[in-house]
C-alpha cells in the first residue's frame, strides 16, 4: 500500500473506534442516568411495604392519584443527593401555589445507615414537602429495581462503605404513568418546567 491510503486507513480506524467510544459512552451514561428500561415501565407502581420518616408505614398507594416526584439515594451521599434534595426543594419553592399538589419522595438505597429518625433529620433540614422513605433492606432492593434504579454498595479502604446509585428524578403522572426524568445536573429551569407539564398533567 501507499503511505497515503495507509494514512487513510489508520485515521478511519481512528474514527471508527472514536465513533464506538462516543456510542458506548453514551449508553453507559443512559443507563447511568437511570433513564427507565422498559422493564422497569412494565413494572411501575410496584407494590411494596416500608416506612416513612415518621416511621409511619407506606405502600406504592402513596405514589398514586397525585403528580410525583421520586429520588433515590442516602443521607451518606457526598454530593449527589444533597444537591438533588436542595433543587427540589427550590423548585417545589419556585412552583409555589401551582406546585401544592405535587408529592415528592426520597427513597434510601442504604436503609442500612438511614432508619426513618435518620431520614427524617435529613429530608426536613431541606423542606417539610419531601417524605424519606426507608425499611426493610429487601423491600427497597425490590422497590428500586422496580424502577430500574441502580444501586451497589461499595466498600471504602476505611472499612466505611459508600452507594453508587441512579441520579435521576422520576417524574410520575397520577395515573401512575412515568412522565420522564430530571437528570442530575439539569438546569433549574428544564426542571421546573418539567415539573409543570407534570402539574398539567
Ligand atoms: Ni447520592
Amino acid at each position: 500500500m501507499k503511505l497515503g491510503t495507509i494514512r487513510l486507513v489508520l485515521w478511519s480506524l481512528v474514527a471508527f473506534a472514536a465513533v464506538g467510544l462516543v456510542t458506548a459512552y453514551g449508553v453507559l451514561h443512559w443507563t447511568d442516568d437511570g433513564a427507565p428500561s422498559g422493564k422497569a415501565q412494565a413494572e411501575l407502581g410496584a407494590p411494596f411495604s416500608l416506612l416513612d420518616h415518621t416511621g409511619e408505614p407506606i405502600t406504592e398507594a402513596a405514589f398514586a392519584g397525585r403528580p410525583t416526584a421520586l429520588f433515590f439515594g442516602f443521607t451518606h451521599c457526598p454530593e449527589v443527593c444533597p444537591t438533588t434534595l436542595y433543587e427540589m426543594a427550590g423548585w417545589i419553592g419556585e412552583l409555589g401555589e401551582e406546585g401544592k399538589d405535587l408529592m415528592a419522595y426520597f427513597v434510601t438505597v442504604d436503609p442500612e445507615r438511614d432508619t426513618p429518625e435518620v431520614m427524617q433529620s435529613y429530608v426536613t433540614a431541606f423542606t417539610d414537602r419531601i417524605t424519606g422513605i426507608t425499611g426493610d433492606e429487601g423491600e427497597i432492593a425490590r422497590l428500586a429495581d422496580a424502577w430500574g434504579v441502580y444501586h451497589k454498595k461499595v466498600p471504602l479502604e476505611d472499612g466505611d462503605y459508600t452507594m453508587d446509585h441512579t441520579a435521576s428524578v422520576f417524574l410520575v403522572q397520577p395515573d401512575g404513568q412515568l412522565q420522564g426524568t430530571i437528570a442530575y445536573g439539569e438546569s433549574n429551569d428544564t426542571a421546573v418546567q418539567k415539573l409543570r407539564m407534570l402539574l398539567g398533567s
